[in-house]
């Protein structure tokens, strides 16, 4: 298959990234942070989610984030909504979109979200319903669509299931995502090749955590499987809390930089996204995990 001439990318670090580290950045900062990504020419940023502050404290502040955010036009900042009562918060705070996240694994749904692959379904449906009646964009996300932490690898048709699943409640893509990184090229492609049997590739994005250094090459693999749509996190923050050593999302500035020499456009700056980069990695006291972010700085020393 012919490689997409465009790619999208999903900017998904000031949540998936900030949801995961130990020190709480400030609403202040996340809010800069988001700016500067929307700056860079990513048209769409995850701002934050609306779950349980007890279950995860690094995103409670997400009203004030959105309320704070100077919002570009152009731009979608989507928010994780786990039930109605996240959908009340994400409509007071003026959301356009939101993200529902189910799992193909049951024992991690169990951990992520505290109720069973079916009940967390049948939580989303209301969710999905009222988000079309407020005209809210709707994106899915499938978690655990190679391997699980707690029951090892999954049947690619489970993750059709949900997906199909997700598309009839009205989501306009579904990303899938390798939580714990362990995917390889060979079963990304079997994976995806059967979840488009269920689902149109143009409506699938792919969400790769790098734990065990393969995100690129799966990308790589999912854009020859006619995948243009990669979410990935500025810096490499992130992880997963209920995926134990999970490490960080695919860092952005790696991806554009593997598109880029594909020639695939993205309208994302390089320069300015490694900035963000480093003003995120500097809050939080360490270097940035992109490679290319640690080669440009070097080669700018
Ligand atoms: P629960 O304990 O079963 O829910 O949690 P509950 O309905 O029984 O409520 C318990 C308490 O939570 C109550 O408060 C509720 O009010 C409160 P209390 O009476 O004890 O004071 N509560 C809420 N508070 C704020 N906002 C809400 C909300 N809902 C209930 N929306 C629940 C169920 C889903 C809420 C919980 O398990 C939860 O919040 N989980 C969050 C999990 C999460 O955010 N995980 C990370 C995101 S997913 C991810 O990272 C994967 C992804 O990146 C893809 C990949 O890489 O695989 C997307
Ligand atoms: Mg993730």
């Amino acid at each position: 298959m012919q490689l997409p001439r465009q790619v999208r990318m999903v900017e998904v670090g000031p949540r998936d990234g900030l949801q995961n580290e130990a020190q709480i950045m400030p609403a202040a900062t996340k809010i800069a942070l988001i700016e500067q990504l929307a700056d860079a020419g990513l048209c769409v940023v995850e701002a934050g989610s609306f779950v349980s502050p007890k279950w995860i404290p690094q995103m409670a502040d997400t009203a004030e984030v959105m309320a704070g955010l100077k919002r570009k036009p152009g731009v979608s900042y989507p928010v994780l909504v786990p039930n109605m009562k996240g959908l009340a918060a994400a409509l007071a705070a003026g959301v356009e979109e939101i993200a529902i996240f189910a799992a193909a694994s049951e024992s991690f749904s169990q951990r992520n979200i505290n109720c069973s692959i079916a009940e967390s379904l049948a939580r989303f449906a209301p969710v999905a319903e009222a988000a079309h009646r407020h005209r809210l964009r709707l994106r899915g996300y499938i978690s655990c669509v190679v391997d699980c932490p707690y029951e090892g690898p999954i049947a690619p048709a489970s993750v059709a299931d949900v997906a199909a699943r997700l598309l009839a409640m009205g989501c306009y893509e579904i990303s899938l995502g390798d939580t714990i990184g362990t995917g390889t090229p060979g079963r990304i492609e079997a994976m995806i090749e059967r979840v488009a049997e269920a689902v149109p590739r143009e409506r699938l994005a792919v969400h790769f955590h790098d734990t065990y250094g393969q995100a690129l090459a799966n990308i790589l693999a999912s854009l020859e499987q006619g995948i243009a749509v990669i979410d990935s996190s500025v810096a490499g923050l992130g992880g997963c809390p209920y995926a134990r050593g999970a490490s960080g999302n695919v860092a952005s500035e790696d991806v554009l930089y593997l598109l880029s020499g594909l020639g695939i456009r993205t309208g994302v700056d390089l320069a300015r996204l490694a900035a963000a980069g480093r003003f995120i990695s500097q809050a939080l006291g360490r270097e940035p995990a992109s490679k290319v972010a640690r080669a440009l700085a070097a080669r700018a020393a």
